[in-house]
């Protein structure tokens, strides 16, 4: 029978941070494993290596039951280990399986005869469940490995409201054998029955109950997260594609995704308008079911068009701006915004990074601006030559454009008219609509006309 107590959770990124986090505030003793020296020190000096809002204050709170090493022996004495190291897409698109592979083999060389169940939390192709499976049996041979079973566990949390997203989840995907989900559905029970204390930063959102539990096959739970990021990157460039019609007929995006979010069949989230997705997760996992498509010669049209659909939505500022400019050599173009979205200083396939550099490439000055990124961006981004902003004054200051990229609050809560004025030529590209007056410049929005100069205020 299983009663676990102690957790390992293996890789220490966004997911593995998060995970490690609410399970010791669900009260297990946890045992954080990364093979990243500096980050493992870092961890174990107090800092948190990524920025999630609330989530240095949980980590905090959990004191002695949470502990960091880079040390696997920690799995020998664990109940439950959860993989959630980075899968992220080879050249060819398919899901790189290095470090799964590598984290599975190092979690066998540590396992004895005490039953054990293996989560699989990272995005993995469908099958690699098995896959793990196997390779615990080839690196364990000496143990009874009948008792040590694979669940597939998947991970729906979004950076910038991953606290809330995996304390407040609307369901829990789990897959895998009987008893392995017994032990899990076990393991989540006060997540399940939320009879934990919320933490004081991540309150439990009015009018939340409990989360949804689905237990299904390893196969099919591997699919549901696939699937599930694939539709909602499937809306988001729905919303895109017939904003491009919007401007060309004079509708206007947000009342038309309005009136359709409104029926409940389709439903109002991820249906904005803008620069299109990014991230770590949209691009990959589309890219990674059509890979698995492909393996079994089976096409994916839709989701091929989504993705051609995101893509196009970087071009389309570009020919915007050149629209107005009519050429970008030597002018001075300022970009608010490089993390991929708000609240988060993740850089993975950023839209504002494919902008800087096309920007760069067809001559312009390039300024840009992130509240949270700047300093990740000085070392991910060091083969872009653009200005990092030291305000965002600085980036508008005898700007010829500015393109919004990325919708932080600090850009919404801007004195905009105040801003434009020390533009030398006043044209914004709001590629993420949240300027809501018009100014006294030209602002280009997506998916509605052109808001036009107005009045110069006093
Ligand atoms: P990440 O890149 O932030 O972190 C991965 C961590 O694993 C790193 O700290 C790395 O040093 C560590 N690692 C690599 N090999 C290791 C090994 N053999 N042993 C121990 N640690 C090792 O990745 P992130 O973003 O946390 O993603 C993890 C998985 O979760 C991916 O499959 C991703 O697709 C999935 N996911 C990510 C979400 C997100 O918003 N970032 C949301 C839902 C799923």
């Amino acid at each position: 029978t299983c009663d676990p107590k102690k957790v390992a959770v293996v890789g220490a990124g966004y997911v593995g941070l998060g995970t490690a986090g609410l399970l010791a505030h669900l009260g297990y003793q946890v045992t954080g494993i990364d093979v990243d020296l500096d980050r493992v020190a870092q961890l174990q000096r107090g800092e948190v290596p990524i920025h999630e809002p609330g989530l240095d204050a949980l980590l905090a709170a959990q004191g002695e039951r949470l502990t960091w090493t880079t040390d696997y022996a920690a799995v020998a004495d664990a109940d439950v280990v959860f993989i959630c190291v980075g899968t992220p897409p080879s050249s060819d698109g398919t899901p790189d399986l290095r470090y799964v592979t590598a984290a599975a083999a190092s979690i066998a060389a540590h396992l004895d005869a005490r039953p054990l169940v293996i989560v699989n939390k990272s995005t993995v192709p469908i099958g690699t469940g098995d896959f793990v499976q196997r390779i615990l049996e080839d690196n364990a041979l000496t143990f009874d490995l009948a008792r040590h079973t694979v669940v597939s566990n998947p991970e729906f949390l979004r950076e910038g409201t991953a606290l809330a997203d995996s304390l407040y989840p609307d369901r829990i995907v789990l897959g895998g054998s009987t008893e392995a989900l017994d032990c899990m559905v076990k393991l989540y029970a006060p997540l399940i029955e939320q009879s934990f204390t919320p933490p004081p930063a991540t309150p439990r959102p009015e009018g939340f109950t409990r989360p949804a539990v689905v237990r299904t096959t390893l196969q099919s739970a591997e699919m549901i997260k696939y699937a599930a990021n694939a539709f909602l990157a499937l809306k988001i460039s729905f919303a895109n594609e017939v904003a491009g019609l919007c401007e060309r007929v004079g509708a206007d995006i947000e009342e038309v995704t309005t009136g359709i979010g409104l029926d409940t069949r389709i439903g109002l989230r991820f249906l904005q308008a803008g620069l299109g997705w990014g991230g770590s997760c949209f691009g990959k996992d589309t890219q990674g079911l059509i890979s698995a498509g492909d393996e079994h010669d089976y096409d994916m049209p839709i989701l091929r068009a989504a993705i051609d659909v995101n893509y196009r939505q970087r071009r389309v500022v570009i020919d915007k701006l050149l629209r107005h400019l009519k050429t970008l050599k030597g002018k001075k173009v300022g970009v608010l915004g490089m993390a991929f979205k708000p609240n988060t200083d993740d850089l993975r396939d950023a839209p504002a990074h494919d902008l800087i550099q096309r920007l760069v490439q067809l001559g312009a000055r390039v300024t840009a601006h992130d509240p949270i990124a700047m300093p990740r961006a000085a070392r991910e981004w060091a083969h872009l030559t653009y200005q990092a902003a030291d305000s965002i004054e600085a980036v508008f200051d005898r700007a010829d454009a500015v393109i919004i990229a990325t919708e932080w609050n600090e850009y919404r809560a801007l004195d905009w008219a105040a801003m434009t004025h020390r533009m030398r030529e006043a044209v914004i590209i709001d590629a993420r609509n949240i300027i809501r007056t018009p100014l006294a410049a030209e602002i280009e929005q997506v998916g509605r006309a052109v808001l036009k100069a107005g009045p110069v205020p006093s």
